[in-house]
C-alpha cells in the first residue's frame, strides 16, 4: 500500500503563517509532483482552511473532530477543492471535545496515527496545527513524518519555535523504547520575511546558528518566505496564491519551499538508508575480524 509523506506546519504561537503556509505549501508540492494528490488536513478549531476555501458550512460538517471522535473514515469527509487538492477540515469547537474525552485516555496521542493508517490515496498529506500545544499537538507529531516550524521575525515566535523543539523532543523521549515513531524536524520556516529590516535578518542568522550548533533537532533553515500584501489579498479573494498572484514575491518562495522540502526529505531518506545498512557492515567486519582474533 502506497503510504503518503506527511508534513505538519507546527508552532507554539498564533499568527506566524502556519495556516497559510500549510495551504500554500500543499498547492507548491501538487504544482512541484504533476499527478500527485495533496490532503490538507486542519487540526485547528478555528477551521481557518474553511475560510480560505469558501466552503460552506453543511459541506464542513464532520471533519477531523469525526475522524477522532466518532471513527468516521478519513476518505468520508473529505472535501475536493482542486484537482489535486482534497481537504479535511476541523470540525471546530468539537475538537475541543476531543482534548476533553481524550484527557486521560491512554495511548490517545496515538489516535490520529490509528484512523489515518490506512489512507492510500494521497502522496502528501500536509498538517495545519492549533497555536496551542496540546494532545491534538502529540497525534500530530506521533502521525506525522515531518515538522516544519514557521516563524515570524519577532521574539515571541523564536520562544514558540524553542518550546515546540523542547515539546518535540519530550515526545521522541516518551516514545524512545517503544515502536511508535516520532516526526523528525525537517526545519524552521522564517515567515513575513523582509530583508530591509535588521531584526528579521538577525533572528535567521540566529536560526543558522542554531542549526549548525544542532539545536534544531536535526532541522535546517529554509529559505525564508517574504513578506507579501498578496497572502492576506488572495485569502480574501478566497483563491490560491498560484490562482490569484501567480509571479508575486511569496508564491515563488512557497514553491523554493516545496523544492527545498523534497531534497530535505531525500537527504533525510538517505540518511536512514546508510544508518540500517551500518550495522550490517559493521557486523562484516568483526565477522571477517573474528579468526583472526581466535588464531
Ligand atoms: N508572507 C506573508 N506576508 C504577509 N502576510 C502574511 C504572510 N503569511 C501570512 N500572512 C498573514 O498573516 C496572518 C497570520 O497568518 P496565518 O493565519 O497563516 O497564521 P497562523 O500561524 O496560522 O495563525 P493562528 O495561530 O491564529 O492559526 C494572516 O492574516 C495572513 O494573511
Ligand atoms: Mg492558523
Amino acid at each position: 500500500m502506497k503510504k503518503p509523506i506527511v508534513i505538519a506546519l507546527i508552532c507554539h504561537k498564533g499568527g506566524v503563517g502556519k495556516t497559510s503556509s500549510t495551504v500554500s505549501l500543499a498547492d507548491a508540492l501538487a504544482a512541484t509532483n504533476p499527478g500527485k494528490k495533496v490532503l490538507i488536513v486542519d487540526a485547528d478549531e478555528q477551521s481557518n482552511v474553511k475560510t480560505i476555501f469558501a466552503i460552506k458550512m453543511h459541506e464542513a460538517e464532520g471533519g477531523l473532530a469525526s475522524v477522532l471522535l466518532d471513527n468516521a473514515s478519513p476518505s468520508n469527509v473529505k472535501i475536493k477543492v482542486r484537482d489535486q487538492i482534497d481537504v479535511i477540515l476541523s470540525g471546530g469547537r468539537r475538537m475541543r471535545e476531543f482534548e476533553r474525552t481524550h484527557a486521560n485516555t491512554p495511548n490517545a496521542e496515538l489516535m490520529m496515527k490509528l484512523r489515518f493508517e490506512n489512507l492510500a490515496d494521497y502522496d502528501f498529506v500536509v498538517i495545519d496545527s492549533p497555536p496551542a500545544l496540546s494532545l491534538i499537538s502529540s497525534n500530530i507529531v506521533t502521525y506525522a513524518d515531518y515538522l516544519v516550524l514557521p516563524s515570524s521575525p519577532d521574539l515571541l515566535s523564536v520562544v514558540g519555535v524553542k518550546n515546540t523543539l523542547y515539546f518535540i523532543e519530550n515526545m521522541q523521549e516518551v516514545f524512545k523504547n517503544s515502536k511508535t515513531t516520532v516526526a523528525q524536524v525537517l526545519g524552521i520556516l522564517p515567515t513575513m520575511y523582509d530583508s530591509r529590516r535588521n531584526v528579521d535578518m538577525s533572528i535567521v542568522d540566529d536560526y543558522e546558528r542554531m542549526a549548525e550548533a544542532n539545536l534544531t533537532g536535526g532541522g535546517r533553515v529554509f529559505s525564508p518566505i517574504r513578506t507579501d500584501i498578496k497572502v492576506k489579498t488572495a485569502q480574501i479573494k478566497r483563491k490560491l496564491l498560484s490562482e490569484a498572484f501567480p509571479s508575486s514575491k511569496a508564491a515563488e518562495d512557497y514553491q523554493t519551499l516545496a523544492n527545498e522540502i523534497m531534497e530535505q526529505i531525500k537527504v533525510r531518506d538517505a540518511a536512514k538508508t546508510s544508518s540500517k545498512e551500518e550495522p550490517t557492515a559493521k557486523r562484516q567486519i568483526s565477522s571477517e575480524r573474528a579468526p583472526e582474533v581466535n588464531a
